[in-house]
């Protein structure tokens, strides 16, 4: 067994939990293996991030994160010239410093990045792997093992918030969703350790809050927030309350709207 395969093996027992949906794992490997870029696509709140952590452990490679926002430009991943004690010294950016190691860059929600970012990952996902930094005139060759994941939500996208499919059809991408109920009941379990039998219901319910989608909700109620109320309710918060704080008020502001998921809570929990 090589270094690297030990490495590789002490990653997975490291990992944090991550229950696959699907066969993720072994597409995100694939990929991983061949260098290729991925993209997941999914509601917020539904294991993207943990999916990606999960994966960086067990490949035991390094994760840079990227929490992409209206006002990220390209510097902010490339690097800059910053002045320090009287000198002004090149610093690499996140993306720079997983090229060069041959980490995982992640970028998450890549889609609230500036435009100018898009094409900067444009030559590093093709097949020359290239990172060009105008600013120092390097061009930097991708370390075996780099990776770029991108992850965006396709659900609330306006038309100008889309990915261009001149870049989407630069990654390999996989589909997320909130899991199947009795996954869901694993993951909700696992992550707080409430009983089964109380995760059952909450999970029933974020069920019916999901059937809501697109008439009074823009978006579903997220694993995350399952997560949440089934946390506060381990804690000894009574189960109304929790589901109010965690799985209700998150979702709306609307009074009315909120009233009418609050008849939900009733049919389920009676
Ligand atoms: N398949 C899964 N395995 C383990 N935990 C999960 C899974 N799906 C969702 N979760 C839980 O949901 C939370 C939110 O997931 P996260 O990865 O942050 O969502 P996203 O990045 O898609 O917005 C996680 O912190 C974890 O508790
Ligand atoms: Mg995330």
């Amino acid at each position: 067994m090589d270094g690297s395969m030990t490495h590789q093996l002490e990653g997975a027992a490291n990992a944090p939990f991550y229950l696959p949906q699907s066969d993720e794992c072994a597409v995100f490997e694939a990929a991983h293996e061949n260098g290729l870029p991925v993209l997941l696509k999914g509601p917020t709140g539904c294991g993207k991030t943990r999916f990606v952590s999960h994966m960086a452990e067990r490949l035991g490679r390094k994760l840079y994160t990227v929490a992409c926002h209206d006002d990220l430009a390209a510097a902010d991943l490339i690097g800059r010239y910053l002045l320090k004690g009287g000198e002004t010294v090149w610093v690499d950016g996140p993306l720079t410093r997983a090229v060069r190691e041959g980490a995982i860059c992640y970028l998450d929600e890549v889609v609230e990045a500036r435009k100018d970012v898009t094409v900067v990952l444009h030559p590093l996902t093709d097949d020359r792997r290239i990172l060009p930094i105008d600013r120092t005139g390097e061009e930097l060759e991708a370390a075996p093992g780099f990776m770029l994941v991108a992850s965006y939500n396709p659900g609330y996208q306006n038309i100008l918030k889309t990915l261009k499919p001149s870049t989407r059809q630069r990654f390999i991408s996989v589909e997320f969703d909130f899991p199947k109920p009795e996954l869901e009941i694993q993951v909700v379990a696992q992550e707080t350790g409430l009983d089964e039998d109380r995760v059952r219901a909450l999970v029933r319910l974020a069920g019916k809050l999901r059937a809501l989608k697109g008439q009074d909700l823009e978006e579903g109620v997220s694993t995350r927030l399952v997560v949440y109320a089934a946390t506060l309710i381990q804690q000894g918060m009574g189960v109304e309350r929790a589901i109010l704080a965690a799985m209700i008020e998150p979702l709306s502001d609307d009074e009315d709207v909120k009233r009418g998921l609050l008849d939900l809570v009733t049919a389920v929990f009676g």
